[in-house]
């Protein structure tokens, strides 16, 4: 299979295979997505089979517009707001299913609520208007690796999908998740949308997730599974490498020994972006020289959290 570039071909190609029930995979904003007719089981189940995924953990539903959201999805008042705030962008969030939700309930791995995202990606969104119809799209890794930013981590990753070409992801991490599911929204995973900026649209803090296993198992199945590991140890809150370690820096004060950079001026937006890039090439050259990785403190500001959160699951390999 192969990279398609992004012309009529190209789209016409990504249309053929979701309506044959074939993954294919799009870029986004946020990261590449393995999309997938979100109404066909057989075409979810492909999704699984092809991220190795357990089924417990539950997909996102992109949507072209608001209305195939309502479509899927009951917005209280604080949905409605979060979405004309933030959509379209790098923001989900979970709500009850509608009473004639039509997509299948593979998708949400049997919970009642679902996972909704309208992507800024313009590729993104013209594939879903044409399709018509929503479409799931975990990212387009296999479970438990880091997450794709460009069509050529794709092709590595899954090398027998086709995936269309959108150039490197603006925001490089997953969306931020929100559940709206009674007044009280609840803080989900932190992503590309930063924590603050959700809370003043909300005018009241984001509520955590109790720390029960029932409610992680119900709310936030995604935090159960292993995730975003490179094949490479990875140390975490380096001030400096060790002999056999490659360190990733951030910031202007990163040690003059350091590989790479995350972002030399310390902004944690632009960290963000290049978060899975650097990792991806960095592992692969830290396994090639049996070398393993190290990477310095990032402050929590901004996207830092989720930064911070990514590394520490990759760290746990
Ligand atoms: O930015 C993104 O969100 C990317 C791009 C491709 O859109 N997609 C993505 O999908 O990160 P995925 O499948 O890798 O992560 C989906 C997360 C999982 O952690 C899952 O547990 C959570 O969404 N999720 C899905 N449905 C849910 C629901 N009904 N309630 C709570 N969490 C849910
Ligand atoms: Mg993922």
């Amino acid at each position: 299979m192969s990279v398609i570039a992004p012309d009529e071909d190209g789209l016409q190609r990504c249309l053929s295979d979701l309506r044959r029930g074939n993954p294919v995979a799009i870029p986004t904003e946020t990261v590449y997505g393995l999309a997938g007719d979100a109404c066909n089981a057989d075409a979810i189940a492909a999704i699984y089979a092809c991220k190795q995924r357990p089924q417990f953990n539950p997909l996102i539903c992109h949507v072209a517009d608001m209305d195939m959201a309502r479509r899927i999805g009951q917005f209280n008042a604080q949905a409605e707001k979060l979405a004309a705030a933030f959509w379209p962008g790098p923001l989900t969030l979970a709500v009850p299913r509608s009473d004639d939700c039509p997509v299948d309930p593979l998708a949400s791995a049997g919970l009642d609520t679902i996972a909704i995202r309208l992507p800024a990606h313009e590729l993104a969104r013209n594939v879903l208007r044409r399709f018509g119809a929503p479409l799931v799209a975990p990212s387009a890794n296999p479970s438990g690796r880091l997450s794709p930013s460009t069509a050529a981590h794709v092709h590595a990753l899954l090398p027998d999908i086709n995936v269309l070409d959108g150039g490197a992801c603006a925001i490089g991490m997953e969306s931020s998740i929100v559940g709206c599911l009674d007044d009280r929204p609840l803080w989900l995973r932190a992503g590309g949308l930063a924590r603050a900026d959700i809370e003043a649209v909300l005018g009241m803090p984001l509520d955590e997730l109790p720390e029960t296993q029932d409610a992680t198992a119900k709310l936030a199945p995604g935090r159960l599974a292993r995730h975003y590991a490179p094949m490479a140890a990875l140390r975490l809150n380096a001030k400096d490498a060790d002999d056999n370690e490659l360190l990733i820096g951030f910031g202007p004060d990163a040690p003059k020994n350091c590989t790479a950079n995350l972002s030399p001026t310390g902004d944690t937006s632009e960290a963000a972006a290049h978060l899975f890039r650097l990792l991806h090439e960095m592992d692969a050259q830290a396994t090639r020289d049996g070398k393993s990785l190290a990477v310095m403190a990032i402050p929590q500001d901004g996207l830092g959290e989720a930064i911070n959160d990514r590394l520490t699951r990759a760290a746990r390999g």
